[in-house]
């Protein structure tokens, strides 16, 4: 049962985030939720937190960040960080990611990872 209701979260997310016009992320609120990665991510391309810097995450290639040491599962990822790449990792970072270090289990609900995004999209502007 755990794993249909994840499942249907996932497919949840994936339609919420294709109907991007429809239903729009409030940066407003992403800013709250991205409280809960502040400890590790910061948008400053030269801070040293436990988790690699945020500063153009948006199309930016998975494991890349220069100087950062990403455990091996992360080094032997090969994608970019988009919206749809982001909220899979943000609904289940482990499952997505397997054997990543990161002490972070992700984000249950939906509309939280969509205003996560909106946030971080406007650090890209
Ligand atoms: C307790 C620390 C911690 C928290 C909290 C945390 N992270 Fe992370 N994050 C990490 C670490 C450490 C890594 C590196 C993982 C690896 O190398 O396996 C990481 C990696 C990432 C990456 C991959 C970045 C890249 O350069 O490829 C993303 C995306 C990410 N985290 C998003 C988030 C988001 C969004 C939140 C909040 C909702 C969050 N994290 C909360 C520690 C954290």
């Amino acid at each position: 049962m755990r794993l249909f209701n994840k499942a249907l979260l996932a497919v949840t997310t994936v339609a919420l985030l294709s109907f991007g016009a429809q239903a729009e992320g409030d940066a407003a609120k992403g800013e709250k939720v991205y409280r809960k990665c502040k400890a590790c991510h910061s948008f400053d391309a030269k801070a040293r937190k436990m988790g690699p810097t945020f500063a153009g995450i948006l199309g930016r290639k998975s494991g890349s960040v220069e100087g950062y040491r990403y455990s091996k599962a992360f080094q032997k990822t090969d994608f970019t960080w988009d919206e749809a790449t982001l909220a899979e990792f943000m609904l289940a970072p482990r499952k997505m990611v397997k054997g990543n270090k990161m002490p972070f289990g992700g984000l249950r609900k939906p509309q939280d990872i969509e205003n996560l995004i909106a946030y971080l999209k406007t650090k890209a502007e």
